[in-house]
């Protein structure tokens, strides 16, 4: 795992969601009820960018056909069988950190 820094500008300061490129990864990071949570972009459903989406009671709402998924696991409602990934994220003393999983690629040089 390789944490990398979050540029604030990055950081919806009010509930909200903002579309990110970090580390060449796009991410959603999105304050829901005064929480931060960084999510994958595309959604599983049929590839809509969740950054359009929405929020609602913990769960991202996905713009195109209204699939829910849970903020703090990525697990999808129930019959949809499907997830969104959740990344960590973690709060230091020089701003917020993504925690990215390395490519096997990059693992290995
Ligand atoms: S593309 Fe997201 S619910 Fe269909």
């Amino acid at each position: 795992m390789k944490w990398v820094k979050i540029e604030n500008s990055s950081i919806p300061q009010t509930d909200g969601i903002r579309k990110a490129r970090i580390d060449s990864k796009n991410v959603c990071i999105i304050r829901h009820d005064d929480k931060l949570y960084a999510t994958s972009v595309r959604c599983p459903h049929a590839g809509a960018d969740l950054s359009g989406g929405w929020c609602e009671k913990g769960r991202l709402i996905c713009p195109y056909h209204r699939h829910a998924f849970d903020l703090e696991s990525g697990k999808g409602d129930e019959g949809q069988g499907d997830y969104i990934h959740v990344y960590p994220l973690e709060q230091r003393p020089e701003g917020w950190f993504i925690g990215l999983e390395e490519s096997w690629l990059t693992r290995l040089f």
